[in-house]
């Protein structure tokens, strides 16, 4: 929509007073002077009623032709996300137009003077608290989105965090201090985004994934003590609780164990949260990671759900169910998930689970077993069952009338994988979750390598994760066997973050990349600065990333990333406000001697 220039006013020396969400702290018959957007016109024959929004909220503003003949003519003009300023008084609703559901709708201001400092394209949907559209939609017009309380609430609270934080941090003696983001390429686990270099053509910068070499060289550096709000690229698929840009809180300090950086840790997630109003009791809970894979088959459980999972390896090792037996032979494991009182549990329930564990998470199938009133089993898999299997099953999984049993028969990753979302999604939609509103876990004793597809052995978290002392000595004799110093922070089934003591000694740096199948040829060239830098007085040293995020996520109690991050990407990798990403000039090709060779499916 174009509007004649000549309609718009500037602001000139009117200066606002008061925000509109907050026009209660002024008195009636106090003028007041607001600013903002047209949320909603109404023309009431004469009378024109505007709904005027800024961020804290909503007021009516009133139009009469009689107190403010100029004002009221040109209000007749106004429409949809129009920019104005208002001077008026305030003044009392009568009974019968009080509105209850605005927190300002006892009053209405009486509008002496109106400036129309802009006007405002048609909005593509209404700027209200609940929409139902579309997110490409909302994404393509964030502007708009933006507008909406769910938006501003979420900034704010990102804000309130990032200052708690702080905070908190500095408190406790950690400086902020900032790192480059043109970075090098580093190993680290994702893939990484590049920048062209002008001035040396043909080499690349990496955006940083972590600023994770960079805060150890701060700790030889002799900063003792560091933090950041740090932006980390990783060029990776993106999930509900992934996005290619996101937040750390990135801290590492000098001189420290694990328990000097947990209880950092615990007081840092206390303080943020209360700031948010959650208020999180310490000390956290603590689990070791190999008691929560065997007891929720995930390294994040929500322990709030109460259901637990049921190891049966052993039992079908020797078993004449060859599809059991067989996946124990290759090096995988069987677990049962026993849920009692489970007939809400249909059959075409069941189905409906079998089919989506198959397709979503790639399972071979889902094994199970329904007790019936009379103790007598129904299910597809007990007739390949023996009598040990049988007698195991009842008495590990306790059985009872009215029970369902799953079984997976997998890999240990996916048989877990599987029944642990099972565990969480039936568990809550069977209420079977104690009444805590909020679940920090500390999750400890990580391994430090674990085996990859290809038989190699692999860091579980990053290279620079420290063995615990004792252990140093396995290195040489059974590095697979090396307890790590790892940590995580899990809230409500999320992992808020990770972090662990670092290789302070380069000789056992050294050893840990050795065994996950560095040359050293590789290792100087991937490690080179960091290796040489741990030889010039490297303190030992340990630290942590929340991912701020995922933080503000569990916060807000949305489940996606996408709903707590001012413009973020689409599942696609976009930005569909500025349209990035997008082609460049030929010029600026040529300036990064670089040459575009589109894949056939683009060109
Ligand atoms: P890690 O890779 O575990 O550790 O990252 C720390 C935390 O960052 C969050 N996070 C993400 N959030 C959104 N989108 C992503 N793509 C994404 N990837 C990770 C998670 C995660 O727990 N340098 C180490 C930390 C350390 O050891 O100090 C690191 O980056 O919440
Ligand atoms: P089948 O003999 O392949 O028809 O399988 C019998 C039952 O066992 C079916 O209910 C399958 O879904 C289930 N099943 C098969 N393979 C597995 C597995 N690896 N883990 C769990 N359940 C399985």
């Amino acid at each position: 929509m174009s509007t004649s220039s000549a309609l718009l006013d500037g602001m000139g020396s009117m200066r606002r007073s008061h925000r509109c969400g907050e026009i209660m702290r002024a008195r009636v018959g106090d003028e007041v002077v607001l600013a903002g957007w047209v949320h909603r016109r109404r023309d009431h024959g004469g009378v024109i009623f505007v709904d005027l929004r800024d961020r804290t909220g909503l007021v009516q503003v009133v139009f009469r032709p009689e107190s403010a003949p100029d004002a009221h003519a040109r209000a007749h003009l106004l429409r949809s996300e129009w920019v104005l300023m208002v001077r008026g008084e305030i003044e009392s609703r009568s009974d019968d137009t009080i509105n209850p559901n605005m927190p300002t709708g006892t009053i209405e201001v009486n509008v002496r003077e109106l400036r129309i400092l802009n006007s405002a394209s048609v909005p593509p949907f209404a700027i209200e608290e609940e929409i139902d559209v579309d997110e490409q939609i909302r994404l393509r017009h964030r502007l708009h989105d933006l507008r909406r309380p769910p938006l501003q609430r979420v900034l704010e609270l990102r804000h309130d965090l990032a200052r708690a934080v702080r905070e908190s941090l500095s408190e406790q003696g950690f400086l902020e201090i900032e790192t480059p983001m043109l970075a090098r390429a580093t190993p680290e686990g994702a893939r990484d985004f590049l920048v062209p270099s002008r001035l040396q053509p043909g080499d690349f910068y990496a955006l940083p994934q972590s600023p994770q070499i960079m805060k150890q060289l701060f700790m030889i550096g002799g900063c003792d003590r560091y933090y950041q709000i740090a932006r980390c690229f990783r060029d990776e698929d993106l999930r509900a609780d992934r996005q290619l840009e996101f937040t750390q809180i990135d801290l590492e300090l000098s001189f420290v164990g694990v328990e000097e950086i947990l209880a950092v840790l615990e007081k840092v997630t206390i303080d943020g949260c209360r700031a948010c109003g959650v208020e999180l009791e310490a000390p956290f809970r603590r689990i070791t990671y190999a008691e929560a894979m065997d007891r929720y088959g995930s390294d994040r459980p929500d322990t709030r759900v109460l259901l637990e999972l049921v190891d049966l390896t052993d039992v079908f090792r020797t078993s004449g169910f060859k599809a059991f037996a067989g996946v124990v032979g290759s090096g995988g494991i069987v677990k049962a998930l026993p849920i009692a009182d489970a007939t809400a549990l249909t059959r075409g329930e069941i189905d409906r689970l079998e089919k989506l564990v198959r397709k979503e998470l790639g399972a071979k199938g889902l094994g199970w077993i329904r007790v019936e009133d009379d103790g007598s089993w129904k299910s597809p898999i007990s007739k390949f069952l023996g009598e040990a299997e049988i007698e195991a099953i009842r008495e590990r999984c306790k059985v009872e009338p009215g029970m369902v049993i799953f079984f997976q028969a997998d890999t240990k990753d996916r048989a877990n994988t599987i029944l642990s979302r099972l565990r969480e999604d039936l568990g809550r939609r069977l209420g079977r979750v104690d009444d805590r509103a909020w679940d920090p876990l500390l999750v400890v004793d990580f391994p430090l390598l674990e085996m990859d597809e290809k038989g190699q052995l692999t860091h579980v978290h990053q290279p620079f994760v420290a063995p615990i002392e004792e252990d140093l000595a396995l290195l040489d004799t059974a590095p697979e066997k090396v307890r790590g110093t790892h940590y995580d922070v899990v809230l409500n089934g999320t992992e808020l973050g990770s972090g662990s003591l670092r290789n302070h000694r380069s000789d056992v740096q050294r050893k840990i990349l050795r065994i996950m199948g560095y040359s050293d040829e590789e290792m100087e060239r991937s490690f080179g600065f960091l290796l040489n830098a741990l030889e010039t007085g490297a303190p030992p040293h340990g630290g942590f990333a929340f991912g701020f995020d995922r933080w503000v996520m569990k916060l807000a109690g949305v489940d996606n990333l996408r709903d707590v991050i001012a413009f973020p990407k689409t599942q696609r990798g976009q930005d569909l406000l500025m349209e990035a990403p997008s082609p460049v000039a030929p010029e600026q090709l040529e300036e990064l001697a670089l040459r575009v060779r589109l894949p056939p499916s683009r060109s």
